[in-house]
C-alpha cells in the first residue's frame, strides 16, 4: 500500500469523521433503529422517479446550463413568489446547487477572506464552521441558550465587529428544532442595517413549520433579502436527501460572486432530476401538505415517548425531536447515545457534536422522519430506558 511521504499539513487538524457518520455506522453494526442521521426510511411519492426516469430516456443526460436549467429556476422563482411575495430573477438571482451543503460552502467561499469574523448561532450545524475557517476566516459563537435554544440579539449585537463579514443564521433550526418569529428577523435586519454584513439564511426545513406558526423566510424580509443568500434543499423537502439538490436565492450582485464559485465547484448539477423537480413543483399541496405530514409525526413520537423517562424540549419544525435524559443518566451525552445504540437498539445524535467546545446539556436528538412502525418500536424501547 503506497504512503504519502511526509507530513500532511492538515487545513481542518480538529476535524474528524462527522458524528452523523459515526453513529449511523454504529447504528448498522448493532442493528440498531437509525434515529440518529436525518433522512426520511420511506420513499417519494413514484410520480417523482417516474419524471426522472422520464427525461433520462428522453435524452436530457447531458450538462445543464451553469445556474440550473431555465424550467427548475423558473419553478422556484413562481414557489418563492407565491409564498414570500419576493420576485427573485430567474436569470441573475436563482442558482441550482448541489445540495444545500454545496450552496453554503459556495456562499461562505465567495464571500469571506482571511481576517473576516463569521457569527453562527451555537448549536451549529456541521458544517459551517469548517467552511468558515477553511477561507482562514474565525467563527464567532453567538449562543442558542439551552433550553428554549432562542437567539440573544443582545449577544449578537455584542459580538459584531467591524471584521464582521457574514451573519449565518439558520431557521427552523437543526438541532433544536426552534423557528424564528418575525421579530427575530427584525433584530437581525436592525443589527446589520447601515453595514455591508451578509446574510447566509439555511432554510432547508422551510417547509416543515407546525402548531400554525409560519415560516419566516429572509426573502419575506426587505431589509434582509437584500443582503441574503438564502439556502434551501429538496431533499429535504421531498424526501430524497440522496439527490443533492437545492438552490440559493440572492440578489444580483451576490448572485454573480456565488456563481464565480460555484462554476469551479460542481460546474452544474444533474439534469434529469432537475427536470423532474421543476415538474414536481408545479403542484404546490406537495410541499405545503408536509408541515401537517410531519407534525403528525413528531405528534406520534412524543406521544410514544410520553410515558419514558426521557424530557421531551419543545419542537416547532424540522424533523428533530430533542429530548434531555437528566432523569436516566448523568454520562456525558456521545456515551449515553453510544450506549443506547449498544444495549437498547435506538441510535441517536448527542448534542454536544454541535458544539465548538465540550458542553454538556444532557440531551440527545432523535429523527423523526421515519415510518409510523420504526417510531412506535424506537419509543417502545426508549420507554424502558
Ligand atoms: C440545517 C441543515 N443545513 C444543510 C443541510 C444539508 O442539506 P443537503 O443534504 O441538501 O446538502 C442539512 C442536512 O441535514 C441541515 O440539517
Amino acid at each position: 500500500m503506497p504512503s504519502f511521504p511526509g507530513p500532511v499539513d492538515s487545513r481542518l487538524p480538529r476535524v474528524g469523521t462527522t458524528i452523523f457518520t459515526v453513529m449511523s455506522r454504529l447504528a448498522a453494526e448493532c442493528g440498531a433503529i437509525n434515529l440518529s442521521q436525518g433522512f426520511p426510511d420511506f420513499s417519494a411519492p413514484p410520480l417523482l422517479y417516474e419524471l426522472v426516469s422520464r427525461h433520462m430516456h428522453a435524452g436530457h443526460n447531458q450538462y445543464a446550463p451553469m445556474a440550473g436549467t431555465v424550467q427548475l429556476r423558473e419553478a422556484i422563482a413562481g414557489k418563492v413568489e407565491s409564498l414570500c411575495g419576493a420576485r427573485y430573477d430567474p436569470e441573475h438571482e436563482i442558482t441550482v446547487t448541489a445540495g444545500a451543503t454545496q450552496a453554503l460552502f459556495t456562499a461562505v467561499t465567495c464571500l469571506v477572506r482571511p481576517g473576516d469574523e463569521v457569527i453562527v448561532f451555537e448549536p451549529v450545524y456541521d458544517c459551517y464552521v469548517p467552511a468558515i475557517e477553511l477561507c482562514g476566516a474565525t467563527a464567532v459563537r453567538a449562543t442558542l441558550r439551552h433550553p428554549g435554544y432562542r437567539p440573544d440579539w443582545a449577544e449578537v449585537r455584542r459580538l459584531v465587529t467591524r471584521r464582521t463579514r457574514l451573519i449565518m443564521v439558520n431557521t427552523p433550526h437543526n438541532p433544536s428544532g426552534a423557528v424564528w418569529s418575525e421579530e427575530d428577523l427584525r433584530a437581525l435586519a436592525a443589527i446589520v442595517r447601515g453595514t455591508s454584513i451578509a446574510v447566509v439564511a439555511d432554510e432547508v426545513y422551510e417547509h416543515i413549520v407546525f402548531d400554525g406558526l409560519r415560516h419566516e423566510s429572509c426573502a419575506r424580509h426587505p431589509d434582509l433579502r437584500e443582503r441574503s443568500l438564502i439556502v434551501s434543499s429538496f431533499g429535504k423537502t421531498y424526501h430524497v436527501t440522496g439527490w443533492k439538490v437545492g438552490y440559493v436565492l440572492a440578489p444580483r450582485e451576490l448572485s454573480a460572486e456565488f456563481r464565480k464559485v460555484h462554476q469551479f465547484v460542481v460546474f452544474t448539477v444533474n439534469t434529469p432530476v432537475q427536470l423532474a423537480l421543476a415538474e414536481y413543483l408545479a403542484e404546490p399541496s406537495r410541499y405545503l401538505e408536509l408541515s401537517a405530514f410531519y407534525q403528525r409525526k413528531r405528534d406520534l413520537f412524543r406521544q410514544g415517548l410520553a410515558a419514558s423517562r426521557l424530557q421531551l424540549l419543545p419542537c416547532q419544525g424540522t424533523y428533530f425531536q430533542l429530548a434531555s435524559y437528566q432523569a436516566i443518566s448523568d454520562e456525558p451525552d456521545l456515551a449515553l447515545a453510544e450506549r443506547l445504540t449498544r444495549t437498547a437498539g435506538v441510535a441517536s445524535i448527542p448534542v454536544s457534536a454541535f458544539y465548538g467546545e465540550p458542553r454538556q446539556d444532557r440531551v440527545l436528538r432523535f429523527c423523526f422522519a421515519k415510518g409510523d412502525d420504526t417510531l412506535a418500536r424506537a419509543c417502545e424501547r426508549l420507554a424502558r430506558l
